[in-house]
């Protein structure tokens, strides 16, 4: 079997420079724990956990020209006492043919891509678990939140592997107290393969 996609991740550790509004959330408010992702390519977004219309967990979706659709994610993270550094992620997806990459915990077959930003394994098996079961973000999202019971934002981006225009940066936190991410692409045996940009985080409340 062979990939029709492939997602190439690029780390930098270069200061992620927080500044500016994303809806309402204040990236320049402290504590300077703020997590952000910026994405183009998103064919749709579900969230779960939080309402998205506070001050510490905010999206915004813009139609551009080019109908790329840019979608923007903040979270203001609860990192208790403890200082993380940010990690700097950026992906964009190409078509070539390639065997499986499977990188995470879950080893079901139907995993054809998988590369986690996600510490706590048990966590990680329980989000590529609810992302098998359905093609539907607003699903998965419900799905994450009943299975693992978190009081965390939970956002799930449907990702669109057909358009090389896409991108996604995050920054992220090595942190298995309060950061999970899971970019995953599934083949299911029926249908359409799909793709998701699934990020869990513990905000302030
Ligand atoms: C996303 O864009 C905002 C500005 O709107 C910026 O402050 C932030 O650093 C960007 N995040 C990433 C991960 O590039
Ligand atoms: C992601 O970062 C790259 C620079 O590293 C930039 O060219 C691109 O526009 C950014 N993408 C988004 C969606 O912000
Ligand atoms: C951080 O908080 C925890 C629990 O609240 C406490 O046990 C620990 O000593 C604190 N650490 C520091 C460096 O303040
Ligand atoms: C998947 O992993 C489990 C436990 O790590 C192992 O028992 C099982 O044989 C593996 N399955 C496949 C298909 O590799
Ligand atoms: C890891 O995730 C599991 C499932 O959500 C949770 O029960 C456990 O407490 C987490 N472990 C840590 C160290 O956060």
């Amino acid at each position: 079997m062979v990939l029709n996609y492939i997602v190439f991740i690029i780390f930098s550790t270069s200061l992620v420079l927080t500044n500016g509004n994303i809806g309402k959330c204040d990236l320049a408010i402290a504590p300077s724990t703020w997590l952000t992702t910026n994405a183009t390519g998103i064919l749709e977004y579900s969230t779960a956990g939080h309402p998205t219309n506070g001050n510490n967990y905010c999206i915004r979706q813009t139609e551009t020209t080019n109908f790329l659709h840019e979608l923007q994610v903040a979270y203001h993270i609860d990192l208790g006492n403890e200082t993380y550094s940010k990690t700097l992620m950026k992906s964009v997806v190409r078509s070539i043919s390639l065997d499986s990459q499977n990188g995470c915990v879950n080893n079901d077959t139907k995993v054809v891509y998988c590369f986690p930003l996600c510490l706590n394994v048990t966590l990680q098996n329980q989000v590529i678990e609810s992302a098998l079961k359905s093609n539907q973000p607003a699903f998965v999202a419900q799905d994450i939140q009943k299975t693992t019971k978190l009081n965390w934002a939970i956002t799930v981006m449907q990702v669109d592997y057909n358009d090389p225009n896409t991108h996604i940066n995050a920054s992220v936190f090595l942190n298995p107290s309060a950061w999970c991410s899971v970019y995953v692409g599934i083949r299911p045996k029926l249908g359409f393969d799909y793709l998701y940009e699934i990020q869990l985080g513990k905000i302030l409340d």
